[in-house]
């Protein structure tokens, strides 16, 4: 039976939702499954390469990635329990952007080239190589897994700007949603 997709609310920042570690996934059933796909529909409709299950409100350690360009075939990974168990000495700056983090972006340095052991949407354990954008979407996706948004591997002073730009939108976006209500 296939069930149709559902986009989810993506949680932006700040909110304390966003800094809380997940919890391991038992196994990947019908549900999870079904969650993966919603994650994924969501992603692409964003538009972004990634997203992580916190982001949507579920505390589980599940992503979603897709590094492919637009004019390429999609190649999509649905992982659960994701685990680095090799990362390069090697390391690359690369600029990260977050769905959580809207029109903000800056240079973050990661290990270069990793091997992840992950569950995928059949309950099968594998294991990927992965380097370049892959390699970074893979780790920044995992690092919402622990409560750790990518700017917080940049400087506190960028860090703070940052925040303060999403705090000010976000208080706007709340009056300007009353003062819709208020004039409807
Ligand atoms: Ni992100």
């Amino acid at each position: 039976m296939s069930r149709p997709m559902a986009l989810l609310d993506i949680i932006t920042a700040p909110d304390p939702r966003l800094k809380k570690k997940a919890e391991p996934v038992e196994r990947v059933d019908a549900a999870t499954a079904k969650l993966m796909a919603d994650m994924l529909e969501t992603m692409y409709d964003a538009p972004g390469v990634g997203l992580a299950a916190p982001q949507v409100g579920v505390l589980k350690r599940i992503i979603v990635v897709d590094p492919a360009r637009e004019e390429a075939p999609p190649a999509p990974l649905k992982m659960a329990n994701p685990e680095i168990i090799w990362a390069s000495e090697e390391t690359k700056p690369h600029e990260e952007g977050c769905l959580s983090l809207p029109e903000e972006y800056d240079e973050v340095v990661r290990p270069d080239k990793i091997k992840v052991r992950y569950i995928d949407e059949n309950n099968e354990l594998r294991t990927v190589d992965a380097d370049g954008l892959l390699s970074v979407i893979i780790q920044h996706e995992m690092d919402h897994l622990n409560g750790v948004l990518f700017v917080d591997h940049i400087s506190s002073v960028k860090r703070s700007m940052i925040m303060r730009r999403l705090t000010k939108q976000k208080k706007f976006e709340k009056l300007g949603k009353r003062h819709a209500l208020e004039t409807a």
